[in-house]
Formats: structure tokens, sequence, C-alpha cells
């Protein structure tokens, strides 16, 4: 668990009061912010954009900025993502023609890269950019919302990505999102995870007591 890196997804926060959520957050010792955009056109529903992560980049300049874009054809906005102040943009692979260029742009800024699959979407198709790419996103739940249940099948997809990355000796991100909570975390980690989204395990309740019993259930 002192490994592996919680970024808190902010979709079903308080908008109207975020700041005192980010505070909370910052009380419990979160460092990564993960920021779902979502277009109602890859994904069905809509939720945040650019002016959004912009105006939270210059109010909390001290979290990772881990934005994930499901969008389609990200190229299109990957630039604006990084001008808002992202650290990581990951992308979804189902997304784009151009998954190369999607890479290149994000990386010709300086900032880290990752590549996201859907939980149809076999993880050896992705197997060829993980050489190009500083995190691997695998969706635990179909994307579009959060508090959905955890996908079980999960667990064999890090395994996998985890040995090709060994294979090919390249060190990465191996991030999970969707239903993740204290009773998984440890079986994920285990997998080979080192970094989790969470959303509703954070948001529901109290933000500081959920992150603290999270980081305390670590076997
Ligand atoms: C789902 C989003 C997730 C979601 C996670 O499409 O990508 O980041 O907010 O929320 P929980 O932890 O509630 O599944
Ligand atoms: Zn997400």
């Amino acid at each position: 668990m002192n490994d592996c890196i919680i970024s808190a997804s902010i979709l079903n926060a308080n908008y109207f009061d975020i700041k005192s959520d980010i505070q909370k957050l910052k009380e419990a010792n979160i460092k990564w912010l993960h920021l779902d955009v979502m277009d109602g056109m890859f994904v069905q529903n809509i939720s945040f954009g650019i002016p959004f992560i912009k105006n939270l980049k210059q109010n909390i300049s001290s979290m990772v900025f881990d934005t994930h874009l499901m969008i389609e054809k990200p190229e299109r906005y990957i630039e604006n993502f990084i001008d808002a102040g992202s650290d990581i943009i990951t992308f979804h692979y189902e997304a784009t023609d151009d998954i190369k260029k999607c890479i290149d742009m994000i990386k010709s800024k300086n900032i880290l890269a990752g590549i996201s699959i859907r939980p149809v979407t076999p993880v050896e198709e992705i197997y060829e950019y993980i050489k190009d790419v500083d995190l691997v996103l695998i969706m635990s739940v179909n994307p579009g919302f959060g508090g959905q249940k955890f996908i079980e099948a999960t667990y064999e997809r890090v395994k996998k990505v985890k040995e090709y990355s060994l294979k090919i000796g390249k060190k990465i991100y191996i991030q999970v999102d969707g239903g993740v909570n204290k009773d998984n975390i440890n079986l994920l980690i285990e997998s080979g995870v080192n970094t989790v989204v969470i959303g509703s395990a954070i948001f529901k309740g109290n933000i500081v007591d959920n992150v603290n019993n999270i980081i305390n259930s670590k076997r």
C-alpha cells in the first residue's frame, strides 16, 4: 500500500464546495487528483471540461492532475488539457485511430502519457504501446459512471500487463479505475497495480475516515 498511489476521482465530489472536499483529500494525504472527462459520445455521460480543470489547477497546484479522457478523438483536445494543467493525460485506446500521435502530443510537453482500455478490450491489443507510455489504465468497470461494481476479471488483466512490462523491462504505472475499495485493493496490489483510482469509496461519507480505512486495510 505504501507504494500504491491513490488517485482520488472527484467525479462524485460536491462541485459547489469542491474546495472543502479537496482540503479533506489533502488532510488525508492524497497526492493525485483523478479528473474524469466525459463527452457523451465515447461514454454516455457528460462531466466537466477544460475551464474546470484549469481553474482547479490554478488553485491547487500542489496535487498531481491525473486527467482521464473518455472522449472521442482525444487528439483534438490533448493540447488544451495540457495547457489546463494536467500532469498526466490518459486517453482511450478505443477512442482514436492515431494512438502514436496522441502519445507523442502528450510526451512532447513533458508530461506523462497513459493509455486506457475498456473491460471488453483484450489487453494484448495495447502491448505494442507499452514501451512508449508511462501509465496503463485498466478499466475495472465500463467507463461512464462512478459507483459501479468492480469486474473480477481485472486481476488477470493486470497480471498480464505487469508480466509484459517486466518482460520488456519497462517501468510503468499500472492503474485500475472503477469499483476499487478496501476489499479489493490488496488483491489488486498483489496482481501488480501501483496506482488505484477511487471515487465513491472516498467521497461517500467522511472523506478522511474513508481514506484512512482504505490505507489501514493493507495486509
Ligand atoms: C468511471 C470513471 C471512474 C470513476 C470511479 O468511468 O473513470 O474514475 O469515477 O469511481 P468509483 O470509484 O466510484 O467506481
Ligand atoms: Zn477515471
